[in-house]
């Protein structure tokens, strides 16, 4: 089990992907689960804010997240919703779903039973270290500086760098200072810092931590 977590543009996904690959693991994407009860939020017409309504659309919610690190898949209530997670709407609202605690109780407890069936599986997401698998075989947290993270979510997105760089900021803020698990290094985790290394390099780093 390896806990991959850090801010929005540090590498996460795609090392992460490949690392799963490469260790012959599963893969699991956190943030696609959070992203999808987002949609379901956004689909039933329900305010992001409000708390209560919104841990009532994450209890119905049928998630299904496939864990193959060639092609991660997730489902809500049997209909693939891949593409329709990643659209602006879900990313503008998700960090409001992500800070509800009914919100975070229950996707953990979901991620702790898919960690729970995988004989191995890298995991990425903001507090996997620090709360959903504290006794990972391995650690990490990824950073970037602000504008090579901003640089690279643009390039992915066809974004504008600059409204990129202004929606990382606001998400950094209020996922590192929500009241329940808010984005941190956790205890015991290794830090690297992406920028200027080549997702080749990244992997070669946490094969090297994992001895394999
Ligand atoms: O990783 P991604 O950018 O897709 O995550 C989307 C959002 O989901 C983050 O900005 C954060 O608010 C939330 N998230 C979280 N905890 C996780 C994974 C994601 O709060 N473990």
């Amino acid at each position: 089990m390896v806990a991959v977590d850090g801010p929005s543009g540090s590498g996460k996904s795609t090392v992460s992907r490949r690392l799963a690959a490469a260790l012959g693991a599963r893969y699991l994407d956190t943030g696609a689960m959070y992203r999808a009860v987002t949609w379901a939020v956004l689909q039933a017409g329900v305010d992001p804010t409000d708390a209560e309504a919104v841990a009532k659309v994450a209890g119905d919610a049928r998630l299904a997240s496939g864990t193959d690190p060639a092609h991660p898949t997730i489902e809500l209530d049997g209909v693939p919703i891949d593409v329709e997670i990643r659209g602006p709407e879900v990313t503008a609202a998700v960090s409001a779903v992500a800070a509800v605690p009914a919100v975070r109780r229950h996707l953990v407890a979901q991620q702790q039973d898919i960690i729970a069936d995988a004989e191995r599986i890298v995991v990425e997401g903001r507090d996997i270290g620090s709360v959903v698998a504290p006794d990972a075989r391995l650690k990490v947290y990824l950073t970037a500086s602000a504008a090579a993270r901003a640089y690279r979510r643009s390039t992915e997105t066809d974004a504008d760098l600059d409204l990129t760089a202004a929606d990382l900021a606001r998400r950094d803020r209020l996922d590192s200072t929500r009241a329940t698990d808010p984005l941190a290094r956790a205890p015991g985790a290794e830090e690297v810092d992406t920028t200027g290394l080549s997702v080749d390099e990244v992997v070669a780093r946490l094969r090297g931590l994992l001895g394999e």
